[in-house]
C-alpha cells in the first residue's frame, strides 16, 4: 500500500484501561504537536453516548499531564463514539456511517486477542477494512501456535504491510539509540562479537507489582509479558548484524535473520520466582504457579555469538525500576599491574529506562607512584525519560503507514519459538521477597564466575560514574 496517511482514527476497547492510560494521551501528542485532525472514533459495549466518551477523555487527561485549551478542544471536536455489540452487524454499519467520506481509516484493537476474529470480520463485512490499517496489541498469541492462528485471522482481511502489531519498547527513545549507537560508530563494529564480548546481560526491574491486572497477569507471566516481546526485541537490535541497503524492511530483517538463530531456552535454563504476597493481589489465583519474576540464559548460533552467554531477567517488585544493557567486554590476557579488577570494569552500559544512559566502561591509572587504577564510565548520553512519549511516537507511524518500529510477523513468530520450551510450570517455581532481586536460585544460571549486574536507581545512575556491581 502507498505510505498515505490514514484519515481516520478507530479504536476498539475505546472505555477500557489502554484507551485511558496511552491512547488519549498520545492522540493528545499528535494533535498538539503534529496537527493531526481525523475523526477519532471510539468503539466499546459500554451502554455510553458521546458526552460520556468525551468526559473519559477529559478525565484521562487529567491524569496524564492535561492538556492545552486548544489541544483539548480540538480533541474532543474530533471524537465521535459507537457503542454496540462486537458480533452485532449494526455496530459496524453504524461505525461505517460514523467514517463518513474517510477511505484509509487506521483500527486499533485494544481488546482481548479473543475478540480479533469477530472484530475483524466485522470490519471486513462493513467494508470498514477496505484499504485500512490495523494496529494490534501485545500480547500477540499466548503460545507460537495461536500468534500463528492470530495472524491468519488478521491477514484474511488485510495485508502484512497494513497491520502493525505493537511493542511500546520499540517506540522508546533509548531502544533506537542503541541500534543508532552500534551502527553510526565504526569503533564497535569490530568488538561485536565472540572474540571481544564475553557475556551479555539484559535486566528489566520494576518496583511495582502487578497492581489491577490481577486477572491479567495470572494468565500471563513474565515471560509472555515482557521476555518474549520487549526483551527480545532489545536483544535483537543489540546483536544483529547491520542491515544492509537502503530498504525501510532492512531492519527488520536482520533482527528476524538473528532471532531465527537464537536457540530455543532449555528447560535448565530458566529460572522462574513469584514474589510473596503475589496470590492475594485481586484476580490472581490463590494457588498460582505464575512467575512474576524470570531469569534465563540464552545462545545465539551464529559466527558472531557462538559461545557467548547471554542473560535476560525481567521481575515485579524488584528494587528498583530500570531496564538495563550490560555488554561486558574480555579481560586482558593477564594481569599486567596484579591488582584486583571488578570482572566486569571493561563494559558497555546502555540505560533504557526510566532515564537513559550508555556508558563506556575502562579503567584509568589513579594519579600516584603506583601502577594502581579505577574504573571509570565514558557517559556517551544520559538524560532523563524521552519527551516523546513510546504511543505517541507508535500512533503517529501507524497513521503514516510506517511500520519500522512494528513487530512483523516472521518477527513475533521467531519470538514465540526462542520462548515456547519455556512456558507454563515447566521449571521450579521459587518464591522471593519484595524489593529483592528475585529468588537466590538465579544465581545458579551465571555459573561460578558470573554476577548478575543490578540496575541502580534512577538518581544513583545519575550521579555516579562507576560500575555499580553488587
Ligand atoms: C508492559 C507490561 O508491556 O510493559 C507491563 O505488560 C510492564 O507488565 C510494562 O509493567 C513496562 O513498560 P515500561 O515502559 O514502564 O518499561
Amino acid at each position: 500500500m502507498a505510505e498515505q496517511s490514514s484519515d481516520a482514527f478507530i479504536f476498539f476497547g475505546a472505555t477500557g484501561d489502554l484507551a485511558f492510560k496511552q491512547i488519549f494521551p498520545a492522540l493528545r501528542g499528535l494533535i498538539r504537536d503534529e496537527k493531526f485532525d481525523v475523526p477519532i472514533i471510539g468503539v466499546a459495549k459500554a451502554g455510553w453516548h458521546l458526552e460520556q466518551f468525551r468526559a473519559r477523555a477529559r478525565d484521562s487527561l487529567d491524569h496524564h499531564g492535561g492538556a492545552d485549551p486548544d489541544t483539548l478542544r480540538k480533541l474532543l471536536d474530533l471524537l465521535r463514539y459507537v457503542d454496540g455489540d462486537y458480533a452485532d452487524p449494526a455496530t459496524f454499519s453504524r461505525l461505517r456511517q460514523e467514517l463518513g467520506a474517510a477511505q484509509r481509516p487506521l483500527h486499533y484493537l485494544a481488546i482481548p486477542p479473543t475478540l480479533f476474529a469477530t472484530v475483524v470480520e466485522g470490519l471486513a463485512a462493513s467494508g470498514c477494512a477496505t484499504n485500512g490499517r490495523v494496529v494490534v496489541e501485545k500480547p500477540f498469541g499466548h503460545d507460537f501456535a495461536s500468534a500463528v492462528e492470530l495472524n491468519g485471522i488478521l491477514h484474511r482481511c488485510f495485508p502484512e504491510e497494513a497491520i502493525f502489531r505493537i511493542d511500546h519498547y520499540l517506540g522508546k527513545e533509548p531502544v533506537q539509540n542503541i541500534l543508532y549507537t552500534r551502527f553510526s560508530n565504526p569503533i564497535f563494529e569490530p568488538i561485536w562479537n565472540r572474540t571481544y564480548v564475553r557475556r551479555i546481560q539484559i535486566t528489566m526491574a520494576e518496583r511495582i507489582g502487578v497492581q489491577d491486572r490481577g486477572q491479567f497477569y495470572d494468565a500471563t507471566g513474565a515471560v509472555r509479558d515482557v521476555v518474549q516481546n520487549h526483551l527480545l526485541q532489545v536483544l535483537a537490535i543489540l546483536t544483529m548484524d547491520p542491515p544492509t541497503g537502503e530498504q525501510s524492511e532492512a531492519v527488520r530483517d536482520e533482527k528476524v535473520r538473528l532471532l531465527k538463530a537464537v536457540r530455543p531456552i532449555a528447560i535448565g535454563d530458566v529460572v522462574r520466582g513469584q514474589y510473596t504476597g503475589y496470590r492475594s493481589v485481586p484476580g490472581v489465583s490463590p494457588d498460582s504457579t505464575t512467575e512474576t519474576f524470570v531469569a534465563v540464559q540464552l545462545h545465539i548460533d551464529t559466527w558472531r555469538w557462538a559461545d557467548v552467554p547471554i542473560y535476560l531477567r525481567a521481575g515485579k517488585k524488584m528494587p528498583v525500576t530500570a531496564t538495563e544493557v550490560w555488554v561486558e567486554f574480555g579481560r586482558p590476557p593477564r594481569e599486567t599491574f596484579a591488582e584486583h579488577v571488578s570482572p566486569v570494569s571493561s563494559h558497555m552500559r546502555m540505560r533504557i529506562s526510566p532515564d537513559i544512559d550508555i556508558g563506556l566502561g575502562l579503567r584509568v591509572k589513579q594519579p600516584g607512584e603506583r601502577m594502581v587504577g579505577k574504573d571509570v564510565e565514558l557517559i556517551l548520553t544520559r538524560g532523563g525519560a524521552a519527551n516523546l512519549p513510546p504511543y505517541q511516537r507508535l500512533l503517529g507511524d501507524a497513521l503514516h503507514g510506517i511500520g519500522q518500529l512494528f513487530a512483523r510477523e516472521d518477527f513475533v513468530e521467531a519470538q514465540w519459538r526462542v520462548v515456547e520450551p519455556i512456558l507454563g510450570d515447566v521449571a521450579p517455581l521459587y518464591s522471593y521477597e519484595v524489593d529483592t532481586w528475585g529468588p537466590q536460585q538465579a544465581a545458579r544460571l551465571l555459573g561460578p564466575e558470573g554476577i548478575w549486574l543490578n540496575p541502580a536507581p534512577p538518581a544513583l545512575a545519575q550521579a555516579q560514574d562507576t560500575a555499580n556491581v553488587q
